[in-house]
Order: C-alpha cells, then sequence, then structure tokens
C-alpha cells in the first residue's frame, strides 16, 4: 500500500483524535465468517422461494419441462415444446396486440433490463456521480423493475435515502448516453420512488396527417381539443375553454399547425356559432387563408388594435351581464366561447413603429388574458421570441407551447426554469421536424413532447368549402 510505504498507517475511525484523550465509542466487531455465508445461504433461499411469484410464467414452463421430461423421457419436452410454439403462434396470429403486450415486450423488457441497464448501471451510476459513498462504502440506487413500452423503456429505481430526484435530474444528459438512449426523463412516483424514462424509438418522427374533423358541434370538447400526437402514441390533447395558450418557436417551427390544429378541432362549433374565432394576422400569412372561418379578421397594425379593443368591450359588457348572476360560462350561440388568435404578437407589441399602436394592443392583450378566462374568452397567441423586452404578457398565459426554440434561455422562459431539467430540449428540437413542441399536459409536472397535425393549405381549403357549402344550404 502506498500508505505503508512512506511510513504513514491507516487511522481507525475508533483511534482517539488529539482534541480529546479519551473517547467512547462502540467497538468495532469482526463478524466471523459463518455468519456472513450463512445469509448469503439465507438469501440465496430466500431468492429461489420467491421465483414462482415473482416470474410465474417461466417457473411454470420450467416445471412443465422438466415434469414432462421425468415421465415421457424425450419425448415429453418434445410435445411441450411443439405445443408451445404452435400456441405462441395462433396467439400472435389472432391477438397480436396481447400477444405483443404480454409476450414480446415482456420478453424485451427481460432482456434490456439485463443487458442495457443491470450491466451498465454501476459503471454509469458512479461516473455520473450518482453513488453516494459513506465509510468507505458505496450505495447505489437499486433499479427495482424494467418495463417496456412501445416506444421507450421505463426503469423504475429506488433512492438512497438522503438523495433526491433533483440529482437524477440534474444528470439526464449522462443517463441517455449512459444507455445509448436519445433522452433520458424523470418521473417521480413517490417519496424515494422515481422512474427513468428512455426512449427506444420516436412515434414522431413522421408527420402527422390532419387530424379528422369531428362530426358534429356536440362532439367538440372544448377542454380537449384533439391536436396531435404525444410521444406514447396517445393523441395530444389541448384546453382552450377556461385558459390561454402561448405557442412559442423560431420561424418554421411550426407555429401555424399547432393554431390550424385548434381552429380545425373546433370547426363543427364555429359552423354553429357555438364557437367565434376572430384572427389578427400581422405578417398576413399564416391566417388569411382561411379567413372566412373567422369572426373577424385584422392584419393592419390599426385594425389589429381595433379588433382587440372590440373583444375588450365585448368581454367587458359579458362581464358585466355575468356579474352576480353567473359564476362560469357555458357555450350557447348566444353567448360563444370567443377565441382571440394572435399569430407572431412581436408584430403588435414590440416592433410596430408607431408606440400608440403598441402599447393599446398591449393593453387590450393584458385586459383580455387576465380577465376573460371565467366569461368564455381565450386567446392563442404565437411569437418566436419570448423575450421579456418582446413579450412582458407571458405570464398571463397559464399553458405554453415550446415549439424549437433558438436558446436555452427561452425554453426556461416559456415553460418555466424546472423544465430543461425534466427533459424538455426545446432548443434541441430537429429542425427537420417542425411541429415538434414540449408541453406541460394538466396535471403533470413533467413536460412532455408532442407533435401537431400538420393542416396543409388543401385542408384549409377543404374546411372553408365546407362552411361556404354549409352557408349555401342554411
Ligand atoms: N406539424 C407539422 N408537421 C409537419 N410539417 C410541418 C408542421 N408544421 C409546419 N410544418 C412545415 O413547416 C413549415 C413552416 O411552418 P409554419 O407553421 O409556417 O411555421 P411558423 O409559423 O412557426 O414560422 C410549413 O410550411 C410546413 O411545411
Ligand atoms: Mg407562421
Amino acid at each position: 500500500m502506498l500508505g505503508n510505504s512512506n511510513g504513514a498507517s491507516q487511522v481507525e475511525h475508533t483511534t482517539p483524535v488529539p482534541a480529546h484523550a479519551i473517547r467512547f465509542t462502540t467497538p468495532v466487531v469482526k463478524t466471523p465468517a459463518v455468519f456472513i455465508l450463512g445469509r448469503w445461504l439465507w438469501r440465496f433461499l430466500a431468492f429461489l422461494a420467491s421465483l414462482p411469484v415473482r416470474f410465474p410464467l417461466s417457473v411454470a414452463s420450467a416445471g412443465a419441462l422438466v415434469g414432462s421430461w421425468v415421465l415421457w423421457d424425450w419425448v415429453g419436452p418434445a410435445v411441450v415444446c411443439t405445443v408451445a410454439v404452435v400456441g405462441g403462434l395462433a396467439w400472435r396470429h389472432w391477438h397480436p396486440s396481447t400477444f405483443r403486450r404480454w409476450v414480446t415486450l415482456r420478453a424485451l423488457a427481460l432482456v434490456r433490463g439485463v443487458w442495457v441497464y443491470r450491466r451498465h448501471w454501476q459503471p454509469v451510476l458512479v461516473v455520473s456521480g450518482l453513488a453516494e459513498s459513506y465509510l468507505e462504502r458505496q450505495y447505489l440506487p437499486r433499479i427495482r423493475s424494467v418495463k417496456c413500452s412501445e416506444w421507450a423503456d421505463r426503469v423504475r429505481v429506488k433512492l438512497v435515502p438522503g438523495t433526491a430526484p433533483a440529482d437524477f435530474e440534474d444528470r439526464t444528459p449522462q443517463l441517455a448516453h449512459g444507455f445509448q438512449a436519445p433522452a433520458c426523463r424523470v418521473e417521480v412516483l413517490g417519496p424515494l420512488d422515481l422512474v427513468l424514462e428512455f426512449p427506444r424509438r420516436d412515434m414522431l418522427a413522421d408527420p402527422i396527417p390532419a387530424l379528422p374533423v369531428p362530426d358534429s358541434a356536440d362532439a367538440v370538447d372544448l377542454v380537449a381539443l384533439p391536436m396531435g400526437r404525444c410521444e406514447d402514441g396517445r393523441t395530444w390533447t389541448m384546453r382552450l375553454h377556461g385558459t390561454h395558450v402561448l405557442v412559442a418557436g423560431v420561424t418554421g417551427a411550426g407555429k401555424g399547425s399547432v393554431i390550424w390544429s385548434a381552429v380545425r378541432a373546433m370547426l363543427p362549433a364555429i359552423r354553429s356559432g357555438l364557437v367565434r374565432v376572430r384572427a389578427v394576422d400581422p405578417k398576413r400569412m399564416e391566417l388569411s387563408y382561411g379567413r372566412t372561418l373567422f369572426h373577424r379578421y385584422a392584419d393592419s397594425g390599426e385594425a389589429c388594435v381595433e379588433l382587440l379593443e372590440e373583444a375588450v368591450a365585448d368581454m367587458q359588457a359579458r362581464a358585466d351581464a355575468y356579474a352576480g348572476a353567473v359564476r362560469s360560462h357555458t357555450p350557447t350561440t348566444d353567448d360563444p366561447f370567443e377565441v382571440v388568435v394572435l399569430d407572431e404578437v412581436a408584430f403588435l407589441t414590440a416592433y410596430h413603429p408607431d408606440r400608440e399602436v403598441r402599447r393599446r394592443a398591449e393593453n387590450a392583450m393584458a385586459t383580455l388574458t387576465s380577465q376573460g378566462r371565467s366569461v368564455g374568452f381565450t386567446v392563442v397567441a404565437a411569437l418566436q421570441d419570448p423575450r421579456k423586452e418582446v413579450m412582458n404578457l407571458r405570464n398571463l398565459f397559464p399553458d405554453k407551447v415550446a415549439l424549437r426554440l433558438d436558446e436555452a434561455s427561452q425554453v426556461d422562459m416559456v415553460l418555466g426554469p424546472d423544465a430543461r431539467d425534466r427533459g424538455a430540449d426545446a432548443h434541441l428540437i430537429d429542425p427537420a421536424a417542425p411541429g415538434t413542441a414540449f408541453v406541460r399536459l394538466e396535471g403533470s409536472k413533467t413536460p412532455t413532447r408532442v407533435r401537431a397535425a400538420y393542416v396543409s393549405d388543401a385542408d384549409i381549403d377543404a374546411m372553408t368549402a365546407d362552411e361556404a357549402g354549409g352557408e349555401g344550404e342554411g
């Protein structure tokens, strides 16, 4: 040892230090080997005894094989294997989805659990600084289980007492690279109990075509409009009634597809007059295309401000009518749900040359966002640059959609400072996948990656054509 070669000797932690001549401590007693061996044996037996409970299927099949061999010699296992293979193939043929869930994904979880996670667990955690040491012993968080879903591996972990999930959240890049996954997300289930989610494949790689228009106004759910797909394959739904939505993303990030997906999901209700959309389009690029769908449409600075102020006046009139009589808004044709869609708001609030226009636009937006929710007025605003100078109304929007952004700091501005720690890397979204975004779904602290469906010009044409047809009939 190094210590011995230079004359130093190892200090036991019970040795008195010079500061106190006598120190009382519990003596360190060496454990006899027989105890240690006994404990190992006990653990091994407990493991064997728990096998039928933990792996019922594997134990049953092994039992069947051995039993049939004892009974009928080699014919037994041959018959058992043939029956199992034929049965499995039939199952897979008739019920592919249950077969996948019960057999394929479980087998995959078993293999990946051993080969990817348990094999690399110690080196990855030690190097990334997640192993704790105390008195020269190392304590590692323990893998409780590994499960595979269609698109990701979910590794459930028991933390070392005294550590916090934040330690993992800080090291998601290390974990993702360590286990060769494109990303890592942390989900806290309870005290010392968390799940690390490693995607295996990207369910959002291909563009999603526009979702079907709901059949009737009754089928439109204003608190869960289908917008696109979440990364676990479920439909991404967005709330509009009772909230305001801020959509942020650089040019070409797909802000238009978020706005149009929302309009499309409300189309039957727009036609029947339960929903009215006012559109502000200072760039004249996005919304002019479907202007016949909108109750009001404005593109020049002055007209936009007038539209906003008219919306404020309507909102205040409704608030007066409701005061003391109605506590929450239900859309009817007399009192429709009013949506104000603003594309490229910074043109109005920051870049417009006329200071008066900027001030009035900002005032109207602040009034709408701060008072509109309970009386059925919602603002959906899209912008490129979420910096404070450009948009100091950010915090009035409860719901935010972060499409591709330029810088990491902008992600914090849109989704909040903890979002990136939880894996919302909106600044790393592939420019070749427009429409991809991070959102916080209702009731969840973890941001989810989603992709908006792409509403093409032809889809918008079809939407407006039906509109004209509908009016002609009526
Ligand atoms: N959800 C989407 N899926 C696939 N492609 C999209 C999607 N959204 C937008 N795109 C593509 O990206 C281009 C730019 O989108 P756009 O909505 O105009 O961006 P922005 O308004 O953010 O500048 C579109 O012309 C389209 O080709
Ligand atoms: Mg646009």
